[in-house]
């Protein structure tokens, strides 16, 4: 389908959205990573509603955990929220949470991944890699896959016709705008090339870094769902819309530039509990939708084609690389990464 038109685009942002359908999440425990603003937030207080046995939030900051808690509670009188704190930009951060995560709690139905940083400034991670691919995908992957485990323990105790456990990763429609160049595709090593800093210098390079990262969440998620069919675990990319949130916060912009970007938020925005309505859609539809969400890109509630790119032979061999080049990474950074590898994933058909 390709690059949604920007007629179809700007009519879609002006409708509202369905409103959430409450489901009951009694003996349910969801994990939202990235929760403490925007539609992580938004889509927390949504759950928070629905009752889980236990609501989990994981933020960068005790502090950040406390607030959060207190402005969820504020808002829908639902106490059994639980802070854990992450800095996804550290690689041992997201294994010690998985870990902590792993032994003090007993399921975990929903994990929803809505952190991300949109920046054009170029910073490396301690672990060698650029921060926004870092926190946007490669955490996300380590985080899925150490987590993968307690969601399969999970899928043993649901009823057969109860929900399964669902992994959601908030992507965006701005993977659209993005066609990885040749020189990237035929580099020996996609996530090198992606963090030089050479390579990253280069004009337009980091213009487009975010959109690339909400790419890779494509790629990632469509593998994990190939390699994990007849698995029951269900795993789905979301599209929020473009929202008034504090995502474009690392973006400096000033003058008419300001201007016209204050004008285009104000009439096309949507609000960022409107954002959160099909993450929330995504984690908690009816069982007998979950075939046709695994391993797909959710837009506007409904399932989308992912950009021409990301269905191409190219877009496939690049997602399919970037898992091995993924494995190989997190093999070094985890010894319970591997394992769990070599124990849950069945190689794909060619
Ligand atoms: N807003 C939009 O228009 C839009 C459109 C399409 C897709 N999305 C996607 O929607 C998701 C949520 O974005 P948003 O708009 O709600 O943005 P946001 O308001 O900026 O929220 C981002 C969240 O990520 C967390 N985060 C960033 N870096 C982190 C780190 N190193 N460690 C731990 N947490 C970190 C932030 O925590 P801190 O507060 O501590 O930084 C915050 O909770 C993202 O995946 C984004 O790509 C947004």
């Amino acid at each position: 389908m390709g690059k949604p038109n920007q007629l179809h685009f700007h009519t879609k942002q002006w409708y509202p959205l369905p409103e959430v359908e409450p489901r009951d999440l009694s003996g349910k425990t969801v994990v939202l990573i990235g929760a403490n603003v925007g539609l992580g937030l938004e889509a927390a207080k949504h759950f928070a509603r629905m009752q889980p046995t236990k609501l989990i939030i994981a933020c960068r900051s005790i502090q950040k955990c406390e607030d959060t808690v207190e402005e969820i509670r504020t808002a829908t009188g639902f106490s059994k929220i639980t802070g854990y704190t992450v800095d996804l930009s550290v690689f041992s951060s997201v294994v010690e949470f998985a870990e902590n995560l792993e032994r003090e709690q007993e399921r975990l139905d929903i994990l929803v991944y809505s952190a991300a940083v949109a920046t054009q400034i170029y910073n490396r991670t301690g672990d060698g890699y650029e921060q926004s691919m870092q926190v946007n995908d490669l955490s996300c992957m380590l985080l899925s896959i150490l987590l993968l485990p307690c969601m399969m323990e999970t899928a043993k105790t649901s009823a057969m016709t109860a929900p399964r456990p669902r992994l959601v990763v908030v992507s965006s429609g701005a993977h659209f705008l993005v066609t990885p160049s040749q020189d990237v595709l035929s580099s020996e090593n996609v996530l090198e090339k992606y963090s030089d800093l050479d390579y990253c210098s280069q004009p337009g390079v980091m213009t487009i870094r975010y959109h690339l990262t909400k790419l890779l969440n494509v790629f990632f998620v469509r593998e994990l769902a190939e390699r994990l069919s007849g698995s029951p675990i269900i795993a789905c990319t979301v599209n929020p819309g473009y929202c008034k949130t504090m995502l474009s916060r690392n973006v400096r912009v000033s003058g008419l530039a300001a201007l016209r970007w204050w004008l285009y938020a104000t009439l096309f925005a949507r609000t960022a509990e409107m954002g959160s309505r099909t993450i929330v859609w995504a984690a908690v539809s009816e069982s007998h939708r979950e075939k046709a969400l695994h391993g797909h890109f959710l837009s506007d509630m409904e399932v989308r084609e992912e950009s021409d790119f990301a269905v191409s032979k190219e877009g496939f061999a690049m997602q399919k690389k970037l898992w091995d080049e993924m494995i190989q990474v997190f093999s070094q950074v985890s010894p319970r990464f591997k394992e769990i590898v070599d124990r849950y994933f069945s190689s794909p058909q060619e």
